[in-house]
């Protein structure tokens, strides 16, 4: 068979009046009025309610939460363990057209009856705003989905080149021997579904850990997944403690792969955690991680001001800066910031209006929770202290939510605190070069982060795009031209970046497939 043509899923407007802005306030007036609501683990299809309880607090209201969750105990994720290695023969051995069909039933899900639901809880939970919502868990949770089975169906095309007359070779994609962990962010939750997806798509049994910061949307997503017909037992749905969760799932001698997107900090933690255990394991795992970033907006002076302003604050202060891929520090020419941009930016930046995302007019939502809000405001502080001017915003307020202002920094210092480390946050660190120094401040980009993930270059003159790609070779894995370095498209962008950002094996790609099979060669003679 083939999978028929896939087109990315058109974006809905929710412009006011419009039937979609009607559907998502309905489902967000119904969420609001059944919330909390309460998430088991699921093991082998069954929910196991471990009374172990934790909350996921609403972050634009702290007192409330959207669910309270049974945290998986040790005999829960034994189970888990068990249930997905024994659940792997029979998904392995299923027809593949069954299991694109099961995959591109979820994508329909997704995309049609529980679009609105999924929104709600990622606007909840989350913090999105409904086109930040839009865009992460409709769009490109569907897109993840129908393009994976494009993608593995690609994969298992790709044989050998060559036979000898009276003899055939193959390549047989076989899945990973043992299991597979998904340990998911809270900031998308597409990501969550793709993190699950992409190693069931090839025959892998997996247990998921989601992020607590995004258990109800990730249950949905599990509930999708279920009714799309993903058999008992394929996935494991094992909220919990990461810390104790991540110790025990390493420890076993039949765990595969680690498809993993979160900070840098925790991954490097589970690779340490991999090599202590890797004389238990049966094979070299596979780690596969996305992880954190310090992305950046390259202005020349040929730049077309009005766009690059335009562009900044949207990678700036989307989704309150806690996408991966968000732009943390701006690079401008010194002509073009004394002659208009610097107005133009900050009068963009002091219209973005900052409240609940359930109301529509919110374009900054609140930080994820407590610790994000302190160690955002006292990145601020550092700043100042270290003689960075605060542009616009600078303040937080946490007495309902934990809403932080959006906020420019001013420093002279190429290696400031804020312009070095990764903040998460709404936070942009400025840092005007001299236009005669265009070449010094490629290689100040190039060496001032640890992380290589996303990077944007603004220019009219191409000479000066292609002199800074070339010198930005592995300052990051996305680069964009005169757009924002935010808002990869699957299908179009494959995603990721190298450095202290990840293993780069490309999300939204047929890359990222080949690291969860174990292929076997195969020669017959006639
Ligand atoms: N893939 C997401 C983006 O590009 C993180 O913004």
């Amino acid at each position: 068979f083939k999978v028929p043509d896939i087109a990315n899923e058109p974006m809905r407007a929710y412009g006011p009046g419009s039937p979609e802005r009607k559907g998502l306030q309905e489902a967000i007036a119904q969420m609001e009025k059944e919330l909390p609501f309460e998430v088991p683990c699921i093991v082998n299809g069954k929910p196991v309610k471990t009374g172990k309880l934790a909350k996921q607090p609403i972050p634009s209201d702290h007192a409330k939460h959207l669910c309270t969750y049974h945290e998986a105990d040790q005999a829960t994720v034994a189970a888990a363990i068990d249930g997905a290695l024994a659940a792997k023969a029979e998904w392995e051995a299923m027809p593949w057209s069954d299991r694109a069909a099961i995959f591109l039933k979820a994508a329909d899900l997704v995309s049609g009856k529980y679009r609105y639901k999924l929104m709600a809880a990622t606007i909840f939970g989350q913090g999105k705003n409904a086109w930040q919502a839009e865009i992460d868990a409709a769009a490109e949770l569907t897109d993840f989905l129908r393009f994976g089975v494009r993608y593995v169906e690609e994969l298992y095309s790709i044989q050998p080149p060559k036979n000898t007359a009276g003899s055939w070779n193959r390549l047989e994609y076989r899945a990973l021997e043992g299991f597979v962990f998904a340990v998911s962010p809270f900031n998308f939750t597409a990501i969550g579904g793709n993190l699950v997806a992409t190693p069931a798509l090839v025959g892998n049994t997996v247990v998921w850990k989601p992020s607590p910061a995004a258990t109800y949307s990730n249950y949905i997503v599990y509930k999708i997944f279920e009714e799309a017909g993903v058999p008992p037992g394929v996935i494991q749905f094992v909220p919990g403690s990461p810390v104790e969760v991540c110790a025990q799932v390493l420890a076993h001698p039949n765990f595969a792969a680690l498809h993993f997107t979160g900070s840098t900090f925790v991954f490097k933690k589970l690779w340490k955690d991999v090599a202590a255990n890797i004389d238990t394991y049966r094979s070299y795992p596979r780690l596969v991680g996305e992880t954190g970033g310090k992305n950046f907006h390259l202005v020349h002076r040929s730049a077309e001001v009005k766009n690059a302003v335009m562009q900044s604050v949207r990678g700036a202060f989307e989704y309150q800066g806690q996408k991966c891929s968000a732009l943390s520090r701006l690079y401008i020419s010194e002509s073009l910031w004394n002659n208009g941009f610097k107005e133009q930016l900050l009068n963009e930046v002091a219209k973005l209006k900052v409240g609940p995302t359930q109301e529509w007019t919110s374009f900054i939502g609140p930080v994820i929770g407590r610790p994000a809000y302190d160690k955002i405001t006292s990145y601020i502080q550092k700043a100042k202290e270290a003689g960075g001017e605060v542009l616009i915003g600078g303040s937080g307020d946490d007495s309902k939510g934990y809403f932080v202002q959006p906020t420019v920094i001013l420093t002279k210092d190429p290696k400031s605190v804020t312009i070095v480390e990764e903040i998460f946050g709404p936070v942009l660190t400025v840092f005007v070069y001299d236009d005669d120094d265009w070449e010094k401040t490629l290689e100040l980009i190039d060496t001032t982060s640890p992380y290589s993930l996303t990077g944007s270059i603004f220019a009219t003159e191409r000479k000066a795009l292609l002199q800074a790609t070339n010198k930005l070779r592995n300052a990051a894995g996305n680069v964009y031209y005169n757009e924002k370095c935010t808002g990869a498209v699957v299908g179009q962008q494959p995603f990721g970046g190298a450095r202290a950002s990840g293993t780069n094996d490309k999300a939204g790609s047929m890359a990222i497939f080949y690291r969860f099979v174990s292929a076997r060669s195969i020669k017959e003679n006639f």
